[in-house]
């Protein structure tokens, strides 16, 4: 049996996508920049899929620009409100994804900022009391964080940060990639500079991704060329990727309370299941679901000698799972995540992300190999 439980790194794509994809593939080759009929008919494609991913967001099609990915995205809020907003100070948190902590890492390695990180509590949530002490000693910060962390899938409530960076006029940015399409954003209702999106992790085209830019933040491109995307991002769309993200997130919405309800229901069996055959089991990060991303399970087992090994074994029994830390006495590097947690280095983790495609045998047959792993011994 085969079993992918890694969708927070990325998900299969829907067929319905697909379809989509290969029509606008077949039949619609032209470049959106040129006059002519072709390239209109293509820009008549690119402009559609702004709309839909406006309207579903409740944004203007105008604050919508298509990206290669989540890390450009990232990368375009954070290094373009520090060159052109007068940020000199930025606050986030240490287990923001990397595309994230790097960016902001070497913005201040090369002196434009002064970098803080908040404070965490055992669980992993973010203090938010913390964030208001150094906002309040800092004028005109950038403020970066993530709504759900993609190794714990901690959730952070954003209106709460919102109202806390409204106060001290900080710019606001969250990296919104690991709950686009799985939760419902609404930016009429929520104050916030900038928010982002990748296709491949809601069943759409990987290479292709997007930034929300408030209507009132002006910001300069990140990527230089010619005038698409409003003279704020260079280069030739990425047409047939621009038309699967678009039906991917139509799709994410239509069927998301579905979704939601019958992959968090995957999620309780998990934890169920392994309790009962794992007593000594433990779980990374915040499980209560109102906190906790519904897509995302971090697994901390008891150390055997072969639990060391846990994704190699899980790799040869034929089941796809993502590395949170090894042993201490193991090889691979451990997660900057599970150390801001500071969770026990004694006790491997293994990430499991779920998906609409997952099945309760799935995880019986997971469960049961998780068993024997742990139990064995050589
Ligand atoms: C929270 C988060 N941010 C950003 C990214 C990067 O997105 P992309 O792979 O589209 O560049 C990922 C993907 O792993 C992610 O999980």
């Amino acid at each position: 049996m085969q079993v992918y439980l890694d969708n927070a790194a990325t998900t299969p794509i829907d067929p319905e996508v697909i379809e989509v994809m290969l029509a606008t593939m077949q039949n619609d080759f032209g470049n959106p920049s040129s006059i002519h009929s072709h390239g209109r008919q293509v820009k008549t494609i690119v402009e559609k899929a702004r709309k839909t991913i406006a309207n579903l967001l409740h944004a203007s099609p105008s604050e919508i620009f298509f990206t290669s990915g989540g890390t450009e995205a990232d990368n375009m809020a954070i290094v373009r409100s520090i060159q052109d907003l007068g940020i000199t100070h930025a606050i986030t948190s240490p287990i923001e994804h990397h595309a994230v902590l790097h960016t902001l890492e070497e913005q201040q390695k090369q002196g434009k900022i002064n970098l803080d990180l908040l404070r965490l509590d055992e669980k992993g949530s973010i203090d938010l009391t913390h964030l208001e002490e150094l906002l309040a000693q800092n004028p005109r910060t950038f403020v970066s964080i993530m709504h759900a962390n993609n190794e714990i899938g901690n959730i952070t409530d954003l209106h709460k940060v919102s109202a806390i960076c409204q106060k001290y006029n900080a710019v606001l940015h969250s990296d919104t990639v690991q709950t686009m399409g799985h939760y419902p954003h609404n930016l009429s209702e929520l104050k916030i500079n900038f928010i982002t999106g990748a296709g491949h992790k809601f069943h759409g085209p990987k290479g292709v991704g997007f930034l929300y830019i408030n209507g009132d933040t002006k910001i300069k491109p990140l990527i230089y060329g010619g005038a698409q995307e409003r003279n704020m991002r260079g280069g030739t769309e990425n047409v047939y990727g621009i038309a699967g993200i678009a039906k991917a997130l139509e799709i994410a919405y239509r069927d998301m309370e579905a979704h939601h309800n019958y992959i968090q229901g995957l999620k309780t069996y998990m934890i169920d299941e392994l309790k009962k055959a794992i007593p000594d089991v433990q779980f990374n990060g915040d499980i209560n679901p109102s906190n906790s991303l519904y897509t995302v399970l971090n697994v901390s087992l008891p150390c055997t000698d072969m639990s060391d090994m846990l994704l190699f074994n899980l790799d040869i029994s034929g089941i796809s799972a993502s590395g949170g830390s090894a042993c201490s006495s193991g090889s691979a590097i451990g997660s900057h995540v599970l150390q801001g947690l500071k969770s026990d280095p004694d006790r491997p983790s293994v990430r499991f992300s779920f998906s609409k495609l997952n099945t309760k045998e799935e995880i019986d047959h997971v469960v049961t190999k998780l068993k024997e792993i742990c139990e064995s011994t050589f």
